[in-house]
């Protein structure tokens, strides 16, 4: 089994440190740990946010633990060498298309949440956001237009075989879960959704038992915050779920708590082939003063085990640790507590 870490910026170096000890503490057999340089850091030992050799050290592994990327100081770079762009080039040379982000109340946590306890208690849903197209990846320019304004440009498009295929690993979640999925779209302005909704109700007729519906991505915004218990799968497209997965975070209590694996098709000799990282990013105004919430990071390593290692029961031992800490008031900063990063990962292992 070879996993490859790339721990990044700001909080990520922190952050991997504990998912690595729990990961050791694991001991699973035959596992080979690579550590390979990715955003800011990458730039500044080899010029490039994604080195040739970090993509060959993804490429040879089982599965990616990546930790976080982005620095303030490369913020003036040119787009092509900011540190961002270390995870959006692994996501798409890898073929990572469907990114899981599962969001779930932890047991004596709901007090924590931004909404009412008794609202918070009912959430447990899981975004499936599209990862490989959408705004992100069309073409984009800073321009000068004849009368001399400058304009930004992003293109927006998906194909309807990029849309398939997310629609259909969103289905099949679905199945596997409460057997209800919400295809979250902006469909009454954009063709880039009208596609998308016709592309999933089409999909929907091989899935006969799954309750499908669409949402329009401000009343989803507002869904989410009002009744998030009505939610069991999302399905929507990049930018949008990059949004949506943010705002469900602080749903459950913290941006610190939230994991997530991004698959492809790729299978591996133990399962399939992915990446998995915390939804939060580097952290800049706090990194480096060890306050990090290691628990996205660690949940991540369970997801790993899960998908890429075929280790289920691993990652439901890592997965009961994070609860059980959780359940007995272990509270980093991000949950108005004072345990520090080193400190949540010993209450962590102690639970293992
Ligand atoms: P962020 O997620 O890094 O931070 C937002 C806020 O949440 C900050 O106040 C931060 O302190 C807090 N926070 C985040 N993670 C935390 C944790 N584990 N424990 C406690 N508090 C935590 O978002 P941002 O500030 O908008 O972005 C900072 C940098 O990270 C930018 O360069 C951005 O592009 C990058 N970013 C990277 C990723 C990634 O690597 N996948 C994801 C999001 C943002
Ligand atoms: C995320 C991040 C990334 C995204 C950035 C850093 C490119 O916000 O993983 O959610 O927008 O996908
Ligand atoms: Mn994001």
């Amino acid at each position: 089994m070879k996993i490859a870490c790339f721990a990044g910026d700001g909080i990520g170096p922190e952050i991997m440190a504990e998912a690595r000890r729990v990961l050791a503490a694991l001991d699973l057999p035959g596992l080979v740990v690579f550590e390979g340089d990715v955003g800011g850091a990458a730039y500044r030992r080899h010029g490039h946010p994604l080195p040739e050799e970090t993509l060959d050290m993804a490429r040879a592994a089982d599965g990616v633990l990546f930790g976080a990327v982005g620095d303030p100081a490369c913020d003036a770079l040119e787009r092509h060498l900011r540190p961002e762009q270390a995870i959006l080039g692994l996501r798409s040379a890898l073929g990572l298309f469907a990114n899981l982000r599962p969001a779930t109340m932890f047991a004596g946590l709901e007090s924590m949440s931004a909404l009412r306890p008794e609202i918070a208690a009912e959430i447990d849903l899981l975004i499936v956001r599209e990862l490989n197209g959408d705004v992100y990846f069309g073409e984009k320019a800073m321009r000068t237009l004849d009368d001399g304004r400058r304009q930004g440009f992003d293109f927006m498009s998906y194909a309807e075989d990029e849309v398939r295929r997310i629609a259909h690993v969103a289905f099949r979640a679905a199945r596997g879960r409460n057997g209800r999925l919400c295809s979250v779209d902006k469909a009454n302005v954009l063709e880039t959704s009208q596609l998308w909704r016709d592309v999933v109700i089409e999909t929907h007729a091989e899935y006969p038992d799954v309750e499908l519906s669409h949402m329009y991505v401000d009343n989803a915004a507002m869904q989410l915050v009002k009744n998030p218990g009505q939610f069991d799968v999302v399905v929507t497209g990049n930018l949008f779920g990059d949004i949506l997965s943010d705002q469900a975070s602080m749903c459950v209590g913290s941006i610190g708590l939230l994991a997530s694996a991004a698959l492809g098709e790729r299978q591996t000799q133990f399962g399939t082939f992915g990446l998995y990282e915390p939804i939060h990013g580097s952290a800049p105004d706090i990194a480096g003063q060890g306050e990090a919430n290691p628990m996205a990071m660690i949940l991540s390593l369970a997801m790993l085990l899960r998908h890429s290692l075929g280790r289920e029961e691993d990652a439901a031992r890592v997965e009961r640790a994070v609860s059980q800490a959780l359940a007995d008031g272990v509270r980093g900063g991000d949950l108005g507590g004072t345990a520090g990063t080193r400190e949540i990962g010993d209450a962590v292992l102690a639970r293992l």
